[in-house]
């Protein structure tokens, strides 16, 4: 199978975090959960922990291919241990940057995961304002 996601274009790393399923699962006890559907029909579900605006742990769970994955991971991978004002400027971009690229493709992928993130972070802000 590594062989097959080569060929389509995925790095080394984007195959490492796929295969290993690295930051998949859940957090007991959440800060926040929220789940997103992209318009592939496919959905991402994240789990934050977030302590004095830090995010201290961060994981997700998916329906979705290769490409949702691998940048579910490597968004988690980046955000852990940022403060929330850092991780919301977060683009698709430095996902991709982090994956040392992406299949054209899968760059929607990309964007499923950068959703997912954004709405989870704006469901945490919005629940401690009204709190
Ligand atoms: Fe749906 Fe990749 S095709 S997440």
């Amino acid at each position: 199978m590594n062989e097959l996601l080569k060929k389509s274009g995925f790095s080394q790393r984007a195959i490492e975090y796929y295969t290993k399923k690295t930051n998949v699962g859940k957090i007991e006890n959440p800060s926040v959960s929220f789940s997103y559907t992209g318009h592939c029909g496919d959905t991402m579900k994240i789990y934050l922990k977030i302590d004095s605006d830090i995010i201290t742990g961060a994981k997700f769970e998916a329906t979705g291919c290769a490409g949702a994955f691998s940048a579910g991971s490597a968004l988690m991978e980046i955000v852990k241990g940022r403060s929330i004002m850092e991780a919301e400027k977060i683009s698709e971009e430095n996902i991709i940057g982090h994956l040392g690229g992406v299949p054209e493709t899968k760059i929607d992928c990309v964007y499923l995961a950068k959703r997912s993130f954004e709405e989870t972070l704006k469901l945490f802000k919005d629940t401690r304002l009204n709190s």
